[in-house]
């Protein structure tokens, strides 16, 4: 899968060095035919370098997270070569922090779990060479997941978690799906944003409105403070059926009173809080207005939503009230479960490598998810 072999061999061997192996399978055979059901998860797509354990019997054993916010700052966005340093140097040190905490012996991990994409290739290349190298030393399968099933499972990593089928709503930066799921691996692509993500309008707005990166989660604490009926901004794509999205229509609009009120006068808090608040609003409303139409159009009755937009406490409101008075049932992980995360990306390689999957295979920058099938019959 590497594209660049030396450099794998080179990190190989760093890992493995660091980890006290010399390439002796020391650990505890995995035999063919034993089902893999502890999991290590590797997640380092974009900014976040995410490490947990899954277990299939006693669930989430552990996990942890180093946020790469500090280390971006300064650029006002992420910048890709200084993720994929950071993903080097933070993966060793959560490894041992999750199996710590988990009091998890090497050993008893039976299989091994990356993002293979979508995301950025270096962050993604560092990930996987990563993991293979551990399961190579450990002499454990290991698989490469897609990100956005990890987001959408992240529900059942909850107690109270949905039957299948459900509706999914995944709201990340890169991302906006609407996905009818039969069951893990079985997609159906309902709709998904023509232009910018959610997640990436709410960055961009904060941009415009001078807030830092990363600026969704700092627009929606802005917003709190705004007033709701300052500024009403179009709520684009509801005025056509179908479900996709476009959100930057909405941006645009919110560029132009920006730029409106600026030529009067430098914006204010009172201003800001008020732009902040009225996107917010609309947003929120295009997506819980797409969530109810795809309700309707497949009769299903169980909403999840993930992601890290899914974290918007308005959002989760709007969709909890949508949900109550359809009767529809409505399901989302703990916040730090909606943004990116290791438990997620633990829980689907656990789906795919109990099921016999061994697909150690490329990582990809743009992976569409209807492209998967279900475990054990996911090919490359
Ligand atoms: O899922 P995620 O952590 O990473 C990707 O897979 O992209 O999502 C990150 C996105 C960012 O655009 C971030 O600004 C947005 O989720 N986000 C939020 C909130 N928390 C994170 N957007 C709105 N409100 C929030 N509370
Ligand atoms: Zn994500």
């Amino acid at each position: 899968m590497v594209t660049n072999p030396t450099g794998t061999r080179q990190v190989r061997r760093k890992i493995l060095s660091a980890l006290n192996y010399n390439c002796q399978p020391v650990l505890k055979m995995t035999p063919d035919f034993e089902i893999p059901m502890r999991v290590l998860g590797i997640e380092s797509s974009c900014d976040e370098t995410a490490v947990a354990v899954y277990d299939g019997a006693q669930g989430l054993l552990a996990h942890a997270l180093h946020s790469q916010v500090a280390l971006h700052a300064p650029h006002g966005g992420v910048v890709p070569e200084l993720a994929s340093r950071d993903h080097v140097r933070k993966l060793l040190p959560l490894v041992r922090e999750v199996l710590n905490e988990a009091g998890a012996a090497p050993e008893s991990i039976d299989g091994l779990a990356y993002t293979a994409g979508p995301g950025l290739m270096g962050a993604l290349l560092v990930g996987a060479t990563f993991a293979q190298s551990l399961a190579l030393a450990w002499n454990r399968p290991c698989v490469g997941v897609h990100h956005m099933e990890g987001h959408l499972l992240a529900p059942w990593l909850e107690p109270h978690a949905p039957d299948f089928p459900v509706l999914a709503l995944l709201v990340s930066g890169g991302h906006t799906l609407l996905v009818a799921v039969e069951g893990v691996g079985d997609y159906r692509l309902l709709g998904e944003s023509i232009d910018d993500a959610a997640g990436e309008a709410f960055d961009k707005v904060a941009k415009l409105l001078g807030l830092p990166y990363p600026g969704g989660p700092a627009l929606a604490a802005l917003a709190e403070t705004g007033a709701p009926d300052r500024f009403h901004f179009p709520r684009p794509m509801l005025d056509r059926p179908g479900l996709d999205f476009s959100f930057s229509g909405l941006k645009t609009a919110v560029l132009y009173a920006v730029r409106e009120a600026q030529a009067e006068a430098p914006l204010d808090d009172r201003l800001r809080a008020d732009l902040a608040r009225g996107f917010e609003e609309a947003a929120v409303a295009v997506l819980a207005e797409k969530c109810r139409r795809a309700l309707a159009q497949t009769g299903l009755r169980r909403l999840v939503v993930a992601g890290g937009v899914g974290a918007n406490r308005r959002l989760r409101a709007a969709l909890l009230q949508m949900g109550a008075s359809l009767g529809v049932e409505v399901f989302y992980p703990r916040s730090a479960f909606c943004t990116d995360n290791g438990a997620m990306i633990a829980l689907a390689g656990y789906h795919r490598l109990r099921a016999g999957e061994r697909g150690a295979g490329a990582v990809r920058a743009r992976w569409p998810i209807d492209g998967l099938r279900p475990p054990g019959q996911q090919t490359g």
